[in-house]
């Protein structure tokens, strides 16, 4: 059943196209309202296994179209980041309105969109890898969001209740 929840992911110009497509893929599963592109906007289809044609996906091509249209929609921007001022996703009460920034895998997300972030989170690690895979990034909030919002299905609840 098709259920859209309130809560958008934007990709930012992401180098590797499996990257794009996987988060597109885990975006409808979790009935996101929508993807938006920044910069480069090729995916792979194997990857993203059709959800590209089933879900709502905006392009942004540069980062300051992007932080306009957040502005303009109300978005609050929440940076998906590594770094001394992050907080850990796990403790994190999400804004209204939110949309999850998800980095480049060289660069990161952008000083400026951190900037204008009304949050940065990340996501603990406990190995020697320097940083997790941006896909898998992107997913791992996705769902801690979806966790912490009540916007799970009935079957679910009743489960975790116990
Ligand atoms: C492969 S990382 C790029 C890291 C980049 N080289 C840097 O030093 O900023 C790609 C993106 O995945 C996300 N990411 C990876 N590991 C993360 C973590 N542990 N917590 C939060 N975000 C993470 C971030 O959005 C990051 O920009």
């Amino acid at each position: 059943m098709k259920r859209t929840n309130d809560l958008s992911v934007a990709i930012m110009n992401f180098n590797n196209e499996s990257n794009v497509g996987g988060l597109i893929r885990t975006a409808n599963a979790a009935g996101l309202k929508e993807v938006v592109i920044v910069g480069r906007k090729k995916w792979n289809i194997g990857a993203a296994t059709g959800a590209q044609s089933l879900t709502k996906i905006v392009r942004m091509p540069t980062t300051e179209e992007f932080l306009y249209y957040c502005k303009d929609g109300g978005y609050n921007l929440v940076s998906v980041e590594i770094g001394e001022d992050s907080s850990n996703i796990f403790y994190y009460s999400y804004p209204e309105n939110p949309i999850l920034v998800i980095g480049n895998e060289g660069t990161g997300v952008p000083l400026r969109i951190l900037e204008a972030s009304k949050g940065i989170v990340y996501i603990p690690q406990f190995g020697e890898v320097e940083c997790l895979n941006a896909a898998t990034s992107g997913s791992i909030a996705i769902y801690d969001w979806i966790r912490k919002n009540n916007a799970l299905e009935e079957k679910y609840k009743i489960i975790i209740s116990f």
